[in-house]
């Protein structure tokens, strides 16, 4: 790809999140793996995407499904060997594809060698490597939370001192205060440049800041100090992209962030439009509801902020957050136009757009009995609301709508026994629409969510409008229609969603007849002001007259 100080190669890239675990299993284990990913690389090649970006591969005892890095240096024997992901980056080239390792810095597996030495003493030369206070027995220094729940300092006792952990008991954070625990991840994040790695993505990385003296998590005082040095120290050395999971950010933050003078990131990842609360404590973790003028007024607000002066990173989906095609579509009567309309919606947009797997094919929630589940943070929910008290159909309501699990069931490839995913017992169960929806269905079928993805993907290396437009909401106040216009040098990219799944008059009164129809999830009608239930088109229309010198 074209390398140019002004325009990144990333400005046109789409990524493809892999959640290892449950994309491919390729030695009947039940689990996925890299060489699984391996036997994938045709399918996602024919998607089009620029890049994977890989969840957590590296040694782990699993407690938060890698999250938990034991060896950031090793591969879980789970997932295969460090040869298997040498060799799946070369592949992986040859394919067009760049990989992306996600980068877990804010916190380490209480199973890290550091972290085993750290305990050991508070002389030990790796002690200070994480986050220490004294206390007593059953008195905690203060009374911060876990995201996982229950308290975020754990005791040891032959120390006579607690640790911090903002996750789970075996996620103690790191110190990142201390310079040597700086510079053994710096070593780290070079050592896998070397190995050719296309891009980091970095885990909730506004917290490596804290201060839990002052009860602060993320964007601690000294945040972006530490990610310009880690980026000069590192990113800046290669052509890499780089996104930051920043639960924390606005759009001032994400402009510090994603200076394109690449002094930090290349984007990051923030989370307003997905409405979801930072702090996943039991009261706040239920979906909020987010009413649709305001979705539409976060997204305005982060194209026009970040206009010419950062970069955005489009995501309706990862590994934590629940089905888009179960949230704002409809699953059920219009799962494959409403798939493809919140897919138009997003692609259409400034930034690097994010598909994690098997949102190209439309994939739903889930509905499991309580022990079908594996995630963590849901069972986790599951015991303390039980414990209070709380109605389990109440409990198993909020969990079918939030738990992450929706997005963890196995990749759905084919109507074979367990989707194509595995032969033998899958980790967590495979959705039972498997039959109905999977890839090798929707490749065989040109109007399938597959195909859209696919020429969106296409559309957006075509016209550089998408990359470079600037951005106008149209109708802000309308109750049915998520409509905006991208403008770059004479070209105007109209894109025009029926969020809903009534059939609407759209009220924009344009020249429809004389745009080029670029995209549309419908047969084209003849009626042009009529949008039919979750009906989405884009138009391109360059009529226009520059003068370009
Ligand atoms: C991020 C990850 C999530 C993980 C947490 C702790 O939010 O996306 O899966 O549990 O960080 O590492
Ligand atoms: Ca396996």
């Amino acid at each position: 790809m074209r390398e140019d100080k002004h325009s990144p190669w990333w400005k046109k890239a789409v990524v493809y999140q892999v959640y290892p675990k449950s994309f491919q299993d390729s030695n009947s284990d039940g689990i996925g793996d890299l060489n699984g990913i391996m036997q994938r690389l045709d399918y996602l090649e024919e998607l089009g995407i620029d890049a994977i970006w890989l969840s957590p591969v590296c040694k782990s005892p699993q407690d938060d499904n890698g999250y938990d890095i034991s060896d950031y240096q090793d591969i879980d024997p789970m997932f295969g060997t460090l040869e298997d992901m040498e060799r799946l980056i070369q592949e992986a080239q040859k394919h067009h594809i760049k990989i992306i390792i996600d980068l877990v810095l804010n916190h380490s597996s209480d199973e890290h060698f550091w972290f085993q030495e750290a305990k050991k003493s508070r002389e030990n030369p790796y002690h200070d490597y994480y986050v220490w206070r004294d206390g007593e027995e059953g008195t905690p220094p203060n009374d911060m939370r876990a995201c996982f729940g229950g308290s975020a300092w754990e005791w040891v006792p032959q120390l006579g001192q607690y640790y911090f952990h903002q996750f789970a008991v075996k996620q103690p954070d790191l110190n990142w205060e201390n310079p040597k625990v700086r510079a053994e991840i710096y070593d780290m994040i070079r050592w896998w440049m070397e190995k050719g790695v296309g891009g980091f993505r970095l885990d909730v990385i506004d917290q490596i800041a804290k201060e839990p003296d002052r009860k602060i998590t993320n964007n601690g005082s000294r945040l972006h100090e530490f990610i310009q040095e880690l980026s000069q120290e590192t990113f800046q050395k290669g052509d890499l992209i780089t996104v930051g999971e920043a639960w924390g950010a606005t759009t001032d933050l994400a402009k510090l962030y994603s200076n394109p003078d690449g002094s930090e990131f290349s984007m990051v990842f923030q989370f307003e439009h997905i409405g979801l609360d930072q702090q996943q404590g039991k009261e706040k973790w239920d979906l909020a509801p987010l009413p649709f003028k305001k979705l539409k007024k976060i997204m305005e607000h982060w194209q026009k902020e970040l206009f010419q002066c950062g970069w955005n990173s489009l995501f309706w989906n990862n590994h934590d957050l629940p089905r888009i095609v179960s949230r704002w579509g409809d699953d059920k009567e219009y799962r494959t136009e409403s798939a493809k309309m919140l897919a138009v919606l997003l692609h259409g947009m400034q930034g690097t757009p994010y598909i994690y797997q098997g949102e190209e094919l439309g994939m739903t929630n889930v509905r499991y009995d309580i022990k079908d589940y594996r995630d963590i943070e849901t069972w986790n929910v599951y015991r303390e609301r039980t414990e209070q008290g709380y109605e389990t159909s109440d409990i198993m309501a909020s969990i079918y709508a939030k738990s992450r699990d929706n997005a963890r069931t196995p990749m759905q490839w084919d109507d074979s026994a367990n989707a194509g995913f595995t032969k033998g017992e899958p980790w967590i169960k495979v959705n039972p629409n498997y039959q109905e929806i999977n890839a090798k269905r929707q490749l065989r079928d040109p109007d399938s969510v597959f195909h859209c993805y696919k020429a969106l993907i296409a559309l957006r290396k075509k016209h550089d409008v998408f990359a470079e437009g600037d951005f106008e909401l149209l109708l802000p106040e309308d109750p049915a229609f998520f409509a905006y216009v991208r403008t770059y040098l004479g070209e105007r990219l109209y894109v025009i969603c029926n969020f809903y799944g009534k059939t609407e008059a759209c009220p924009l009164t344009e020249a429809w007849e004389n745009m080029q129809l670029l995209y549309s999830n419908y047969p084209k009608g003849t009626d042009l002001n009529t949008y039919q239930p979750f009906e989405a088109r884009m138009y391109l229309s360059t009529n226009d007259i520059v003068l370009v010198e």
